[in-house]
């Protein structure tokens, strides 16, 4: 056992250090790349419902109109199952990837409903997945449905999907459920194995000039751990020996890992660094990460995981509400203010 040895979702790790989902791993030769510099599992970008539905939509609609228009058209075209829709593309990175690489390979499924996800999900284990990530992404902005709505409806495609695959499942949770740790809770009941902490979410922006809405990707930044880094600290004594924790948002250096790590992550996460940086990325951080282990005498990452979590005694929120006066308060405004432009 090596000193950075680590467990996510049952499946045994030569690193805490992880390819998260994102355009980098859905290239087979990319992904062994990310392999060859250290990445220890891979996670695959993901097979989004809409993709499929769209896909087979267009498809059946030309099919009609052909066969609306002249009865023969239809032999114009090939039988359907020899499109090859997204999914049967996504299957095929699968195999690939599963060929070419050692390391674990986690498939990536976007689930807003229940029932077909299932189906994608099982054919996603029988392409050689390891373990699937459910990526719970939505905005909640349906005045008609509560929060209770919106969490049964994430519960049952967790369910459900737990259901139909034996392979791990670990969920990808959004910062933005209102009682996050019960929500936490209830998916691990529902039969998550994992969860990942946390979902990014894409704000759009406006260009006044243009009047229009842009949607504009910006990679993310260390400072950015900070909201994983809160809730893997609370969430981890509370689901210690239920269920895997991984980390992604903000991951970009070694000591982010060591932060990652001391609050109780299974594993980190990274995506905007690697892009930025390239595959080399993985062996850049898995340096200084033990670096850092030797400055502090760690021997292993076991015995840094965890060494900062709220003991299961704690009660966060209060240590929570008593940080937030302490750091309001904490704050020192400069005697002299900034002159500003004449008025009038
Ligand atoms: C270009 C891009 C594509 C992404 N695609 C996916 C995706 O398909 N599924 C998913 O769950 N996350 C996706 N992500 C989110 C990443 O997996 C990751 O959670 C997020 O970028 C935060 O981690 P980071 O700070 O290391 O970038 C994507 C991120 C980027 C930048």
């Amino acid at each position: 056992m090596g000193r950075l040895t680590s467990t996510y979702l049952g499946l045994e790790l030569r690193s805490p250090l992880v390819a998260s989902a994102g355009p980098l791993t859905g290239r087979p030769e990319v992904a062994e790349r990310l392999q060859e510099h250290g990445a220890a599992a891979i996670v695959l970008p993901s097979l989004f419902e809409e993709q499929i539905v769209q896909h087979d939509t267009d498809l059946l609609l030309a099919l009609e109109q052909g066969s609306q228009h002249f009865a023969e058209a239809l032999d114009y075209f090939p039988d359907f199952p020899t499109f090859e829709s997204s999914a049967d593309r996504y299957f095929s990175v699968v195999q690939e990837t599963r060929e070419r690489l050692d390391v674990p390979l986690i498939a990536s499924l976007n689930a807003f409903s229940a029932g077909g996800w299932e189906r994608y999900a099982k054919m996603l284990e029988e392409a050689g997945a390891d373990a699937i990530e459910l990526n719970l992404y939505r905005v909640a902005a349906d005045p008609q449905k509560n929060c209770a709505d919106v969490e049964a409806e994430d519960i049952a495609v967790i369910a459900g999907v737990r259901k139909a695959v034996s392979i791990p499942l670990a969920v990808k949770l959004a910062p933005y459920y209102t009682a996050l740790a019960n929500f936490a809770a209830n998916a691990v009941r529902a039969g998550a194995d994992g969860l990942v902490l946390m979902n990014r979410f894409y704000q759009p922006d406006v260009d006044p000039e243009a009047r229009e809405v842009v949607s504009r990707l910006e990679l993310s930044h260390s400072w950015e751990l900070r909201l994983p880094l809160r809730w893997m600290a609370i969430l981890r004594p509370q689901l210690a020996g239920r269920a895997s924790l991984g980390l992604t948002t903000g991951v970009s250096t070694g000591v982010d890992a060591v932060k990652a790590l001391m609050v109780g992550a299974d594993v980190c996460m990274m995506t905007s660094a690697v892009l930025r940086e390239g595959p080399v990325h993985f062996a850049t951080v898995e340096r200084e990460l033990l670096d850092w282990m030797d400055e502090h005498d760690y021997e292993s990452v076991a015995e840094l995981r965890g060494s900062l979590s709220y003991a299961a005694t704690d009660d966060p929120a209060v240590y929570e509400r008593a940080n937030y006066l302490r750091m309001l308060h904490a704050w020192t405004t400069p005697t002299r203010l900034k002159p500003g432009p004449p008025r009038g």
